[in-house]
């Protein structure tokens, strides 16, 4: 883990933007996360909530899904946005992630309100896989 450089500062910018586009009536904690491909595109979602509260997806896996539907496979980014000091990727969405992640993978969130950057095999070590 390290404070996040200047790249990583600027694609956590752009999952901001997406947060504000996040649906959340029924927890108010909107969540934006940007993904970028290998190609370096950039795709971005916010969490989607629903009355069954189960069925929530969280901004990670919404950009995810969001990102493969539009052709993209590998990542060598990500960065999530939220409205808390801190706001590190769900255990299920580090799984997600770490399907589509090419090695190195970085993963940017704020952390006790100082934004960080860690590898994906730092924060989900011993990943499923089959
Ligand atoms: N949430 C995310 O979008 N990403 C995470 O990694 C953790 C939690 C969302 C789900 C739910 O809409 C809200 O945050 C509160 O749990």
């Amino acid at each position: 883990m390290r404070p996040a450089d200047d790249h990583e500062r600027a694609l956590h910018r752009q999952a901001e933007e997406a947060r504000q586009r996040a649906y959340v009536p029924y927890s108010d904690f909107p969540v934006g996360a940007a993904l970028e491909s290998e190609e370096g595109a950039v795709v971005t979602a916010g969490n989607v909530e629903n009355a069954s509260y189960g069925l929530t997806i969280c901004a990670e896996r919404s950009a995810v899904v969001r990102a493969v539907a539009e052709g993209h496979r590998r990542f060598r980014a990500v960065a999530v946005a939220g409205v808390a000091a801190s706001v590190p990727p769900c255990g299920a969405c580090r799984q997600v992630l770490a399907e589509f992640a090419l090695p190195g993978m970085t993963i940017t969130f704020p952390e006790d309100g100082v934004l960080v950057t860690y590898t994906v095999e730092e924060i989900l070590p011993a990943s499923f896989r089959l």
